[in-house]
């Protein structure tokens, strides 16, 4: 067995209570009903009841356990590399928009700590997106530039407090972190009471629309007037939001550093084996916090190697050798740079949806629920239309679709090939895709010696899951539903379990 760094738990996870909100029993009727409590879902349900609606926000599990309980929780328009991109591929008017709602984003979220007084270890950072190679120094310069043209706080610099050198950064100022948990769960408390209902342990099937439209749920129905679908990959597979999106999965430790070593700021490399930096107050000191080594979910099946990556960045580059922590988790990545926020398709008037953030939904996540709250007001918002769910997206086609479910089917389905025919080829802890008389089993056994066996069929779309030995889940390498060892759904779309097998 390799000894991995921390505890396997996400630290904003460990730090904070376990709230616990009762069920949905039978039915209740509100104005709005909000699925999901993660960053989407909460905001929105906050600024709709501020604003005289009824709520009840529904989530499947505990709230802020999902990708926002996960996150790294950077509060920033500084995404990477991307202004420049924008301005080329969508013009300056809508990059200075998405530029513009972002930082409206970031400032939502400090108006809500300051109005609130919500102890949540918010604090004002600089942002920074650095490179360590010469080559890459043109990006980072007419980065700032489409950045500056925009109107963003931001300059270009040489020197950062990283313990390492660098050949260049985009530096925006100005912008936050926080504790997302501590934020989070301080909105949620407010929403309960005077017709409105936030219920946990409650899972939405199917959402009916009508008047008023039906969530209909495991526990009972919800009746309201709108609906938002804040369930991070919408489950609803209208707007075929799962072929415009992909799921991106991510990997986190945290070591304890001294105050006098830590960077001050957070920070972003640029490729795909870019470091994500950032420290949060921890016990009497600090917790340096490092991300990276990404990939499509369902896609890696030792997921310890990634673990084991950043620890030896942060012993190489930061000195530290006393990790506390490691989780990863996964966020969907739009195909053309833009989140989809708004009606679920041009037929429906009344279900909303909110997903695609790319790994920035902190920011994205909160402007999501302002945008939504005010189409549901009927208030007009200067956002709508860069980032309609609707909007045209030419690379989604019929054959596209086909092939995005085939990719799934055959990546992992071309591994069963060859592959376990017997279940006693399960080694102890082991998880194994074993093909037995035709049918496609998922099959883990414990260190115990018991073995536990789901059909390897993912019930959203049918691709077949992959073993992820770090996390002892199934992960679908089609639009990133997870399930427990024993099939318990964890991570949608989907909505129903793996089924039993054997
Ligand atoms: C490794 C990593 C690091 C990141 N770091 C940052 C960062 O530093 N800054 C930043 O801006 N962004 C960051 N992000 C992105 C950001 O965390 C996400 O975009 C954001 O948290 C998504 O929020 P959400 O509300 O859409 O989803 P979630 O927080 O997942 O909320 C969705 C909720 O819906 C519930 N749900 C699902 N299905 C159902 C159902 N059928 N019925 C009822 N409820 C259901 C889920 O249980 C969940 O609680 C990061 C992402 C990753 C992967
Ligand atoms: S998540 Fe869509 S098929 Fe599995």
């Amino acid at each position: 067995m390799t000894n991995l760094p921390g505890k396997p738990i996400s630290f904003w996870i460990d730090s904070t209570p376990n709230i616990n909100f009762s069920s949905l029993t039978n039915q209740v009727t509100v104005d709005v009903a909000i699925i999901g409590g993660g960053i989407v879902g909460l905001t929105a349900a906050t600024l709709l009841k501020r604003a005289g609606k009824t709520v009840a926000v529904i989530e499947s599990r505990h709230i802020v356990t999902g990708v926002s309980g996960h996150t790294t929780a950077k509060v920033t328009s500084l995404h990477q590399l991307i202004y420049a991109d924008l301005i080329k591929q969508f013009g300056q008017e809508k990059a200075r928009l998405y530029a513009e709602s972002n930082q409206a984003g970031l400032e939502q979220v400090a108006k809500f700590v300051e109005e609130e007084q919500i102890d949540c270890d918010f604090s004002r950072q600089s942002a920074y997106t650095y490179t360590d190679k010469e080559d890459n120094l043109e990006q980072i310069k007419q980065e700032v530039e489409a950045a500056v043209k925009l109107g963003l706080p931001a300059s270009f610099v040489r020197e950062t407090t990283l313990p390492f050198p660098i050949f260049g950064a985009v530096k925006f100022d100005n912008q936050a972190q926080f504790h997302v948990r501590k934020y989070l769960l301080h909105l949620a408390k407010r929403i309960p009471d005077n017709g409105s209902y936030l219920f946990e342990n409650t899972r939405v099937e199917k959402v009916e629309e009508g008047s008023p439209c039906q969530v209909i749920t495991d526990k009972g129905i919800v009746r309201a007037q709108d609906v938002i679908v804040a369930t991070h990959l919408p489950i609803l597979d209208q707007g075929l939001f799962f072929a415009k999106t992909y799921p991106k999965r991510s990997y986190i430790i945290g070591a304890r550093i001294e105050r006098a070593k830590a960077p001050e700021g957070m920070f972003i490399g640029i490729g795909e084996q870019y470091r994500s930096i950032r420290t949060t107050p921890y016990q009497d000191g600090l917790l340096l916090l490092i991300g990276g080594e990404g990939h499509k979910v369902g896609t890696v099946s030792e997921t310890e190697e990634p673990y084991l990556k950043l620890e030896a960045y942060a012993r190489d580059k930061f000195g530290v050798d006393s990790f506390e922590y490691r989780w990863s988790t996964q966020d969907m990545v739009s195909f053309d740079k833009l989140p989809y926020i708004g009606k679920l398709t041009p037929l429906n008037q009344h279900i909303y949806v909110a997903t695609g953030f790319s790994l920035w939904g902190m920011t994205k996540g909160t402007m999501s629920g302002m945008l939504l709250s005010d189409l549901i007001l009927g208030i007009k918002n200067p956002w709508a239309e860069l980032y309609d769910a609707t909007r045209a997206t030419p690379f989604v086609t019929p054959t596209s679709l086909k092939e995005n479910v085939d990719v799934g089917i055959h990546w992992v389905g071309d591994r069963l090939k060859g592959l376990a025919t017997s279940l006693s080829e399960v080694a102890n802890g082991e998880g194994k895709l074993v093909t037995v008389k035709g049918e496609k089993i998922a099959a883990y056994r414990d260190t115990q010696g018991t073995l536990h066996t789901v059909s390897a069929v993912c019930p959203h779309l049918a691709c077949v899951v992959n073993w992820n030995s770090a996390e002892k889940s199934w992960d679908c390498p089609c639009h990133g539903s997870r399930f427990s060892y024993d099939g318990e759904v964890i991570h949608g779309p989907a909505v129903k379990d793996l089924e039993k097998s054997m």
